[in-house]
């Protein structure tokens, strides 16, 4: 396994590559990785000849009062269990190497980004389809994995990639839950003891709401509140928003007709969590 850091040496590299005909297929990450990263990893290997992971914490998409400075990071250990996987390269650039003095070109998907998350991040998927375009032109991949728990992030990349005719063919891979449920993510880290136990009121009102849907409810509004008061009962947690969108669309949906997406996004303690789930309803 090779880490580069160079932008250049990068894209060398995936032209070699390309001339040699080998598949690439590329995970984007903000490192400290967990299993779920590994799944995606996993899911490229299965799939690419050549793997390249990047391991780059994104300052675009980092609101000034968000936790950029103080996110999780552990390179060492990221490159071990890189290793372990067998991929080819990691692509670990430096702020500097990627957002040079002068930079001034932003890529920005319009509708998409403006509810869910887009609604209380401002900026947020400016950041993030500007840093994945750089990293798709550094990269060159075939392919490129994204996890549903992000699912909006995931509809962005998708739309961007579709609008800018990218050759680029986008992959989702399910979300990765602890034994009781909890997504992953590189977040939990901040959790205490008992704020973990707080953060399981995410995914458990998520199921609430797939047994009220299945239960044949149908008002958005009345599954939202439900899930309000389900997850206020533990301690520490404040919802910042709870949604049923439309899973293409991401409009929020009144009456629920077919197949919907909650999502959610919870502040334990500090510490905000998102999740996600699909709801498939009969039309
Ligand atoms: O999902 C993430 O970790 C980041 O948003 C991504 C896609 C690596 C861009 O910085």
């Amino acid at each position: 396994m090779e880490v580069i850091r160079a932008i250049k040496e990068m894209q060398n590299r995936a032209n070699l590559w390309r001339r040699e005909n080998f598949i690439i297929g590329f995970v984007p990450t903000m490192g400290y990785l967990h299993e779920g990263h590994l799944s995606l990893v996993r899911m490229a290997k299965r799939r690419a000849d050549k793997v390249v992971v990047s391991i780059f914490v994104n300052p675009l998409q980092f609101g000034p009062k968000e936790d950029y400075e103080v996110y999780p990071r552990d390179p060492e250990k990221d490159l071990s269990l890189l290793e372990r996987e067998q991929v080819e390269v990691v692509f670990m650039p430096g702020a500097k190497e990627m957002y040079p003095q002068g930079y001034q070109t932003y890529v920005e998907v319009s509708n998409l980004t403006q509810g869910l998350c887009g609604a209380f991040r401002p900026g947020h998927f400016k950041g993030v389809t500007t840093v994945v375009l750089k990293l798709f032109n550094i990269v060159k991949p075939h392919f490129a994995v994204f996890g549903e728990k992000d699912y909006q992030q995931l509809k962005v990349i998708q739309r961007m990639v579709n609008d800018l005719n990218l050759e680029i063919e986008i992959v989702a891979a399910p979300t990765i839950r602890d034994w009781d449920g909890l997504a992953l993510s590189s977040r939990n880290t901040y959790l205490s003891q008992e704020e973990r136990r707080s953060a399981l009121a995410l995914y458990q009102s998520l199921k609430l709401a797939e047994r009220l849907i299945l239960g044949g409810e149908r008002r958005a509004e009345r599954i939202r509140e439900l899930m309000q008061e389900y997850i206020k009962k533990f301690p520490h947690n404040r919802v910042q928003y709870i949604e049923i969108v439309n899973p293409e669309t991401l409009e929020r949906v009144d009456l629920i007709k077919e197949n919907v997406l909650i999502a959610l996004a919870v502040y334990v303690g500090k510490t905000r969590l998102i999740d996600n789930k699909l709801i498939r309803v009969e039309g």
